[in-house]
């Protein structure tokens, strides 16, 4: 047995690993399931970096999978998507970022969620620099709708100058940011949203607004080239009938599609459903359309790290406009 010398006369040390706080959840159900707990701190995984977080979006798919565990199965987990901060630390082969770096992206859906915590480990290909232009609550609310937006229109149904745009519940958090892509690409956009948030969507670009509660939209919209559905279900299926033919509608709902695509072939129309994807080109695509002023996010509240239950229960009435975010540094 050797026996090292320099340490017997130093005070003993316990090798502690690092802390942080972060929002767990030991089992599925209401807010009140989240707490905010002390857990080791992430390192940094090949390709990886280490992102202390300034602000993290809460989504809708936040308070699923909290209730439902839907993709990521049983607890204990730590959710969130959205992450804006500064890199802590870079893994073996990162070259893009070094420590100090503003950036902000999506980490990968559905498994490489773990954003509401104080630091967080993702792909640095995840990630793009943060713009000036944005303060960190402000890009920590936009890159899951954002991406979102930018892949069901850009990627999926390659909108054109000219064409015609419907987007559902386009005063929510992607809807809010689908307008303005669709308007950045040239194209006519008609939105749907309960009266009061009218004034708030024709401000972000929208040409026309139609009142879901009081108007029926496939009798106010016509010859529409790209339906945008965040909403699923009766509205999703009567969205294929204002579609001109060969227009495409694309679901951001997976659930439920199953009765789409007869129904487009028989109208003679197109119909995807799609699932976000972290992506680096996306993200420098938005970072380049809020650096140009074409796009702006709305956040209507934020929250500390330790109230997240608070944010999911607010997301959870279905009625916010534009995002609510975690400020974990404030
Ligand atoms: N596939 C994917 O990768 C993906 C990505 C992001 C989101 N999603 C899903 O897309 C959905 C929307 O997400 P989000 O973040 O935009 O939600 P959100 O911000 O919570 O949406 C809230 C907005 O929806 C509006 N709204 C509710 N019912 C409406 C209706 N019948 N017609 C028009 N507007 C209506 C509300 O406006 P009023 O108050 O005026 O009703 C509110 O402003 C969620 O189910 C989410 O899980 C999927």
């Amino acid at each position: 047995m050797t026996t090292n010398t320099s340490a017997q006369t130093t005070q003993p040390t316990q090798p502690t690993q690092p802390t942080m706080k972060a929002v767990r959840q030991d089992v599925l159900g209401e807010p009140d399931v989240l707490r905010e707990t002390e857990i080791a701190r992430p390192q940094p995984g090949v390709g990886q970096i280490v992102v202390a977080v300034h602000a993290a979006g809460v989504n809708p798919t936040d308070w699923k999978h909290r209730r439902f565990g839907a993709f990521l199965g049983e607890p204990p987990f730590t959710l969130g998507w959205d992450v804006s901060g500064v890199v802590e630390a870079v893994g073996l082969g990162v070259a893009l970022f070094q420590p100090g770096d503003e950036v902000f992206g999506m980490l990968p859906y559905p498994y490489g969620a773990g954003a509401h915590a104080e630091y967080v480990a993702g792909p640095a290909r995840a990630f793009v620099p943060k713009p000036a232009a944005l303060d960190h609550t402000e890009a920590g609310a936009l890159p899951l709708v954002s991406l979102t937006a930018w892949q069901a229109l850009v990627d999926v149904a390659r909108v054109r100058p000219g064409q015609r745009v419907l987007v559902h519940a386009a005063a929510g958090g992607v809807g809010h940011v689908a307008v303005q892509i669709a308007k950045a690409r040239g194209a006519y956009v008609i939105g749907t949203a309960s009266a009061a948030k009218h004034d708030f969507v024709r401000g972000l670009g929208a040409d026309e607004m139609i009142d879901y509660r009081t108007q029926d939209f496939v009798a106010e919209a016509r010859d529409i080239d790209v339906v945008l559905d965040p909403l699923g279900d009766e509205i999703r299926l009567r969205s294929l009938e204002v579609l001109r033919p060969g227009g495409i509608l694309v679901s951001i709902l997976p659930n439920g599609f199953e009765d789409v695509p007869a129904r487009a072939r028989e109208l003679g129309v197109r119909a995807a459903t799609m699932l976000v994807e972290h992506d680096q080109a996306g993200m420098a695509a938005i970072a380049e359309l809020v650096e140009s002023g074409r796009l702006r996010v709305h956040v209507s509240e934020t929250y500390p790290l330790a109230d997240a239950a608070k944010a999911h229960a607010e997301g959870e009435t279905g009625r916010v406009t534009g995002k609510l975010v975690l400020t974990v540094r404030p």
